[in-house]
């Protein structure tokens, strides 16, 4: 039987009797809307400890003043017989006021990898999810938390967060699963048009194109590798506007002055109702 809790005192009770049976647990946080995406990071989850607990909170503090928090697709019903069918024990739901009752006096602000990449067009956004995510794990205290790369950017942020507050927590990326066409899995595709549901598994197949030309030696500088996706995105996107293109080193997120090493190739996209974010990485 999953567990259905919605708030954080009874999420601390259940979290204390799990402890106190020595039980390991795994996290997935979300904020719902759940697909194949997240479903995968369950199957991990369900894999490697004994309880699995699912959190949906769609989180106003990462949500800038004009972005997307009303329009945000929601279906608890449709995620709770998700959750139970996949194998998660506990879904914890808690409301805004539960979690943030009083503006907070002492917030996260991260330093460094938030100013590029989503970070200088969603200013605020990772102090957000680092203050959230800090949150949730101190009331769920996991013994190791699942996370999609396709937000490669919060992966790597987060992974930070827990080396420099020394969390106890093992943090697993999981790959980002995509659609046949390419395209990668994310609740906000259901806002797309249909003709930009069309146009928009280009993003994807220009950053693979990008990758195998890379690998294959084709660029010579970060710059032309940068320029090509950029080039190639702007004749392949009539609908989708481009909001950035960045090859930087992974998981640091630093410039790299060539383009050996550990990388990763990221753009974000702008459409009518909703902005993608896409990434491949690679070792070179
Ligand atoms: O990746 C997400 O869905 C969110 O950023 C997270 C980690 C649940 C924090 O709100």
């Amino acid at each position: 039987m999953m567990k259905h809790i919605n708030n954080i005192t009874g999420m601390k009770e259940e979290i204390a009797q799990l402890k106190a049976a020595k039980k390991t647990i795994g996290f997935v946080p979300t904020m719902g809307s759940l697909h194949e995406g997240h479903l995968q990071l369950v199957e991990k989850a369900t894999q490697q400890v004994d309880v699995v607990i699912m959190s949906i909170f769609v989180n106003p503090l990462q949500f800038g003043e004009n972005e997307d928090f009303d329009t945000y697709p929601r279906d608890l019903a449709n995620d709770l017989q998700l959750a139970k069918q996949h194998g998660v024990h506990q879904v914890f739901t808690p409301t805004a006021d539960d979690m943030y009752p009083n503006t907070m006096s002492v917030t996260m602000n991260v330093q460094r990898g938030a100013d590029i990449l989503c970070g200088s067009s969603r200013p605020g956004h990772f102090d957000g999810v680092a203050t959230v995510v800090m949150k949730l794990f101190n009331i769920i205290e996991p013994d190791v938390a699942y996370f999609g790369m396709k937000d490669a950017q919060q992966v790597a942020i987060i992974k930070q967060m827990v080396a420099d507050y020394h969390l106890n927590v093992t943090i697993v990326p999981i790959p980002t699963v995509r659609e046949e066409d390419g395209l990668a899995m994310s609740s906000r595709n259901v806002n797309l048009s249909h003709m930009e549901r069309q146009e928009a598994p280009h993003i994807y197949k220009t950053l693979a194109e990008a990758k195998s030309k890379a690998l294959q030696g084709h660029f010579k500088t970060v710059a032309q590798l940068e320029e090509w996706v950029n080039h190639t995105l702007k004749k392949r996107l009539v609908l989708g506007k481009v909001d950035y293109i960045y090859f930087l080193k992974f998981p640091s997120l630093t410039r790299p002055s060539t383009i050996a090493g550990s990388a990763i190739l990221a753009t974000a996209v702008h459409y009518e109702k909703t902005r993608l974010i896409d990434n491949v990485t690679w070792e070179q």
